[in-house]
């Protein structure tokens, strides 16, 4: 028999009621599945013929969780709620057996545990991911797992949100059998056992928390926890939840974690995890390549040149099992590039990140080679050549020649014109480019840059390499800079002005680091080299005359302070160490520099430094979706999240600025162009349009 709710199937087999989830991609408790759990129990309990129930869930996962995309709808909270649902499942007569495979995560894990019985296939993936959501397990995972597995371990889960294979949690008072078999066709065997046992049946509820030291372990936890994340109130809700359940009950801890899970699912960290979460999966959508356009089957790639970035870009496919040929125009080059290659590796054997065995395997699928025609067989080749449009041109001519028919051909500029180096073959619809950011193996970023004619296949073949090799691919149209490097020269640009203005480098850096940045603008170019900035300023001052540029960055270059790597820039750097030591002589020089300029110097807020800097960041990020550089405003943001060091719990420059309102982010600009220095500050359309209508970008 079966009987049919959209989201769920009901289904009788051998006299046991088995109860699919069935909502795709991963069986999330949304309101019809949830309809569909409570209406199948009942017909169940009421079926003379059904002696127990099977829980499990169609497709790739048992369950993923609770709906995310409900979250602050009506649907969320309309019954039966999931912990209406979870009731109903304790509550049930006939005994049920959840049967897990997959995926058991959040809310799906949470029913899980008002079930009577609990078996699971091995692998499957065990998680109460809810922290990386800003919010806490808010259906029972508070109260309930520790009572299943223990205080610490639960503790440990629910603050990391880290998945634990089913099978390390064979032992833990989880599951009530590990099944190796096919996990239906056991589970309901399991469940006509369980049906001849008298009721009533047990409940995780009903188990006790044992621990030594329950309050005291739970203080420490809070005060290292809370340390870790300061910016994060769910992991120290998450503690305060456990403990309230620990020191009065089950029923007032749960009281208690639904509290807090209302309150930390309003929360602008909550909002922002969220918008992380869903825009990196929106980001490798691309509007017009449907999901359905056919992939090139790459298996070998191919990287031209052995520098910084080669290298790195190597490691990624040689850490993803993907053979890769290695060319260089000189053997000490090569030699060169592999042995960084190796000392990389060897760094993380040393930390026992790696074991030698697989760091010798990595090493072995690199193929190195000074010659063209090995690259023949090369499905994917990615060029990390000198920043030379005539260089470029040599290379992309010759790859022309000798690549076969249907090889993707890629560009990792930086700042070079994509549509100009596709021009350089005659089949411009294979050139792509491929932004990586340095250290290449290390950053998540990857811009995958669309040229006019780079054709849907060679896109979609790229975002799926892109997912292979663990990166965020975000696609950008042609542009100086692309989407990142174009914003960010805006916000390079205020940080300048300001120095002339009256800040000091160590004040902008403070102030915007305190706003969440990993790195202020001035340790950041220490660390990247100031010349490479000079020599993209000298280049602009030529392409671009008109621009006006604060030549204070330019005098630092001139004396020689490149950064950390000749030992003095912005900051001064004690031999061997990192460490940013505000420089006399520099202050000194801003100082004189402004007086110079004839800008009487004033102080400068750090409200305004904030401002300032991510603001221009959000009025470029506005052109370039007028553009249509960027396809969707969550694409900048995850440009700024997983390249540039912008606070994660703030969500992205895009969504900041919603968060703080357009219409007051639009104010700002208009009154900063006011200002000295205003030109730099003529307002996006789109923002303006937008702040006049209560718009936002998201
Ligand atoms: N709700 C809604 N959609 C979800 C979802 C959820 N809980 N989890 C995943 N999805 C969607 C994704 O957005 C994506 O949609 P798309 O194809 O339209 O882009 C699709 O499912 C597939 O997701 P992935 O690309 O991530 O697929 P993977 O196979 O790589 O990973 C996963 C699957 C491990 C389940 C991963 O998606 C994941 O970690 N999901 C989040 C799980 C989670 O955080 N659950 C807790 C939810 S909150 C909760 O339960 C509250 C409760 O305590 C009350
Ligand atoms: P690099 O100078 O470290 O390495 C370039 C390598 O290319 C050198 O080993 C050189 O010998 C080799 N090479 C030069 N001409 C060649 C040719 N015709 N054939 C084969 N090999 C050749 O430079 P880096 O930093 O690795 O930059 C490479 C590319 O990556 C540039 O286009 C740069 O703009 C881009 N890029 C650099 C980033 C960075 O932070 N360094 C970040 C993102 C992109």
């Amino acid at each position: 028999m079966v009987v049919d709710n959209a989201a769920v199937n009901y289904t009788i087999r051998d006299g046991v009621a088995v109860i699919t989830l069935n909502n795709p991609p991963v069986n999330g408790l949304g309101l019809s599945t949830r309809t569909g759990i409570v209406e199948g129990l009942a017909r169940a309990n009421s079926d003379a013929a059904v002696t127990a129930i099977v829980i499990t869930g169609a497709g790739k996962a048992f369950s993923g969780g609770a709906d995310i995309t409900e979250f602050n709808t009506p649907k969320a909270t309309q019954e039966p709620t999931l912990h209406t649902v979870i009731k109903e499942v304790e509550k049930s007569v006939k005994p049920v057996v959840a049967a897990i495979h997959s995926v058991a995560m959040g809310g799906g894990l949470e029913l899980a545990l008002g079930a009577h019985y609990r078996v699971a296939a091995p692998g499957a993936q065990i998680a109460l991911p809810e922290v990386k959501l800003g919010i806490l397990p808010g259906a029972g995972g508070t109260q309930r797992l520790p009572r299943a597995i223990g205080l610490e371990p639960a503790l440990n889960m629910i603050v990391s949100g880290a998945p634990v294979p089913s099978e390390k949690l064979a032992k833990s008072g989880l599951f009530d059998a590990m099944i190796e078999g096919d996990l239906l066709t056991e589970a309901v065997a399991f469940a006509r056992k369980a049906a001849d046992k008298q009721g009533p049946h047990p409940l995780v509820r009903n188990r006790k928390i044992e621990h030594a030291n329950a309050e005291g372990f739970l203080q420490f936890s809070r005060n290292t926890v809370g340390a870790m994340s300061k910016n994060y109130p769910a992991p120290v809700k998450c503690i305060d939840a456990i403990a309230a359940g620990v020191k009065e009950g089950f029923e007032k801890g749960l009281a208690f974690e639904r509290d807090c899970f209302v309150e930390l699912v309003q929360t602008p960290e909550s909002r922002a995890l969220r918008h992380a979460f869903f825009g990196e999966r929106a980001a490798s959508k691309i509007p017009d390549v449907p999901s359905s356009t056919p992939v090139r089957d790459i298996q070998k790639v191919a990287v031209i040149g052995a520098g910084t970035m080669g290298g790195g870009i190597t490691m990624n496919f040689l850490n993803a099992g993907v053979p890769v040929t290695l060319l260089e125009t000189k053997q000490e080059a090569l030699d060169r590039g592999l042995a960084t290659i190796r000392k990389n590796y060897e760094a993380q054997v040393k930390k026992g990140k790696l074991t030698q065995e697989k760091a010798e395997a990595r090493m072995a699928l690199i193929s190195p080679t000074l010659s063209y025609d090995d690259l023949k067989q090369a499905d994917l080749i990615i060029e990390a050549v000198f920043e030379e449009l005539g260089v470029k041109e040599q290379v992309f001519k010759r790859l022309d020649e000798v690549a076969k028919q249907g090889a993707i051909l890629a560009s990792n500029t930086s700042t070079l014109d994509v549509d100009k180096i596709a021009a350089f073959t005659k089949r411009p619809q294979d050139v792509v480019g491929l932004h990586f950011f340095s250290p290449a193996n290390v950053m998540k970023l990857l811009e995958v840059v669309r040229g006019k004619d780079t054709a849907k296949d060679v896109l979609a073949t790229v975002m799926q390499v892109a997912k292979k090799i663990r990166k965020t691919a975000v696609v950008s149209g042609v542009c100086d800079g692309f989407i990142g490097n174009r914003m960010i020269e805006q916000y390079v640009r205020q940080a300048l002005y300001m120095l002339e203005e009256g800040a000091l480098p160590a004040q902008v850096d403070r102030a915007i680091e305190k706003f969440g940045f990993a790195m202020g603008p001035f340790r950041m170019s220490d660390l990247a080299g100031n010349d490479i900035g000079w020599a993209i300023r000298k280049r602009r001052y030529q392409e671009k005359p008109d621009l006006k540029y604060s030549k204070i960055a330019d005098r630092l270059c001139e004396t020689g302070r490149f950064g950390q790597k000749t030992g003095a820039g912005w900051y001064d750097y004690k031999a061997g160490e990192r460490n940013a030591l505000p420089s006399k002589l520099v202050d000194d020089m801003i100082v004189a520099y402004s007086k110079e300029a004839g800008v009487e110097r004033r102080k400068i807020s750090d409200d305004e430094i904030v401002e300032r800097l991510v603001f221009a960041l959000v009025n470029e990020g506005a052109k370039i979706l007028e553009e249509g550089i960027a396809s969707k405003a969550s694409d900048i943001d995850m440009v700024y999240l997983t390249g540039y060091g912008f606070p994660l719990w703030r969500g992205g420059p895009m969504l900041y600025a919603d968060t703080v309102g357009l219409y007051n982010v639009a104010r700002s600009i208009r009154r900063y162009a006011a200002q000295p220095n205003g030109d730099a500050w003529e307002i996006a359309q789109s923002l303006a349009d937008k702040a006049d209508n209560g718009g936002t970008f998201n």
